[in-house]
């Protein structure tokens, strides 16, 4: 006990030093257990950052135009000759192994109306299988096709970990063998601030963190051992996707094809921007290296700006279908990213003791975007593929992007 006044009071310095002393006015309430936890949270906060970034969330995004240029891809549909070669250094990688497929699953189904982690929702289908399933039989089906077991690595957040490995262990691993040919880990969490900068308590009594982002993930791999256990298993490439789209192609040989020969560190796809208004990031080049511009960050005048074909100008989607070289995420796993803001909505419990449930979003959270560190990448081939071939994200419950017009895409393709 008197350890823990000890720890206490120094802790209660740091937090003066930073104006955070709240985070510890109902300390006294909790249980043992949860006021070690809460000590080890407060520990382990880099609140230097924490305030820095706070410190830039008023500021606007401004996207330096200047050192941003269009960026050149090639087109499946248009690779002529080439195809057939691409194909057979892509396809000798496959069958050699030398293939990892990562899957970011660390959001929840929130926006769909779901409670668990996003992978689990079922989209509709007669089959009712969930999101999981379909990127599952996809990987095996690719992997029959080449006669390999693509090792499948799924990012989870601390929020979904427990709940998406226990879905999978009641689904046997769809055939897998956990920890031989699936692998699960989890990305990485930042605190919550409110528009003071203040650190948000949750209802539990601790530190209130969400999800850092997918750029998380280079670092998590490298910290949570799974690139060293994907070199034992003689992965050269890794392929990652987010999980949100059924029909994401995670072995392509033409993709690892194009990589190999051109001898680029990454690769990844991009379909035609279907509007200047689509919520999707656009590659493109900053001062000379890969890169994406988000959707909420691009100018409007460029979204909307055509070539002289009146094509956009800013047209390649980033669909988060991506490779890279396995030494390229060993090294963008080494560089800190910086962290973009979004304003959220975030019950908590305020300095009095007292549950704050807001009606609009009221505090800040910080995520890294994974396409910030393609930056590192010296260079990056980009491959347009078909939308209907390749894209049916599932983002919102109705409209644009459900799980209506996944599924109308998911059976087009397959034929259902
Ligand atoms: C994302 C991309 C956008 C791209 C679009 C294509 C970002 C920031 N933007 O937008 O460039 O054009 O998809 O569909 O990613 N995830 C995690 N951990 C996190 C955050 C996200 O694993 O901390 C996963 C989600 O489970 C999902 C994927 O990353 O699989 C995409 O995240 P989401 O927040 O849905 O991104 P979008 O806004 O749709």
């Amino acid at each position: 006990m008197e350890d823990m006044e000890a720890r206490k009071e120094s802790i209660m310095k740091t937090l003066k030093k930073y104006s955070q002393e709240h985070l510890l006015n109902g300390f006294d309430k909790l249980e043992e257990s949860k006021q070690k936890e809460l000590l080890d949270q407060i520990e382990t906060t880099d609140f230097e950052l924490i305030n820095s970034l706070y410190n830039h969330t008023r500021e606007d995004v401004k996207i330096p135009e200047s050192q941003i240029a269009p960026i050149e891809y090639l087109d499946k549909d248009k690779l002529n000759g080439y195809y057939r070669s691409f194909q057979e250094t892509g396809e000798k990688a496959i069958r050699e192994g030398k293939l990892a497929a990562v899957t970011m699953a660390g959001g929840q189904g929130t926006r769909l109306g779901h409670s668990g982690p996003k992978g689990t929702f079922d989209i509709g289908l007669e089959s009712h299988k969930s999101l999981f399933e379909l990127l599952s039989d996809s990987l095996k089906e690719q992997g029959k096709k080449y006669d390999v077991i693509i090792p499948w690595f799924i990012m989870t957040s601390k929020e979904n970990n427990a709940d998406t490995i226990e879905f999978f262990a009641k689904r046997r691993y769809f055939g897998r063998e956990k920890d031989k040919n699936i692998f699960f880990f989890e990305q990485g969490e930042l605190p919550m601030v409110d528009t003071e900068g203040k650190i948000l308590i949750g209802e539990d009594g601790l530190i209130k963190e969400a999800a850092d982002g997918h750029g998380g993930i280079y670092e998590a791999l490298v910290k949570n051992g799974m690139t060293k256990k994907m070199r034992e298993l003689g992965v050269e490439w890794i392929f990652i996707g987010g999980v949100d789209n059924c029909l994401v192609k995670m072995v392509d040989p033409i993709l690892m094809g194009i990589a190999i020969q051109k001898q680029v560190t990454a690769a990844g796809k991009s379909v035609v921007k279907a509007n200047p208004q689509e919520k999707v990031g656009v590659f493109c080049k900053k001062n000379g290296r890969p890169s994406v511009v988000e959707y909420t960050e691009i100018p409007e005048d460029m979204a909307k700006a055509t070539d002289e074909r009146g094509e956009l100008i800013y047209g390649e989607s980033h669909i988060l279908c991506n490779l890279f070289n396995i030494d390229a995420v060993e090294r963008m796993g080494s560089k800190p990213l910086p962290y973009h803001t979004a304003f959220k909505k975030a019950t908590y419990i305020d300095k009095n003791g007292n549950k704050v449930v807001p009606d609009g979003p009221n505090a800040y959270k910080f995520e890294a975007f994974l396409f910030d560190a393609f930056g590192e990448l010296d260079d990056m081939a980009i491959l347009r593929v078909k939308r209907e071939e390749e894209f049916a994200p599932v983002k919102n419950a109705s409209g644009v992007d459900s799980p209506e017009t996944a599924r109308e895409l998911y059976r087009k393709f397959y034929n259902l």
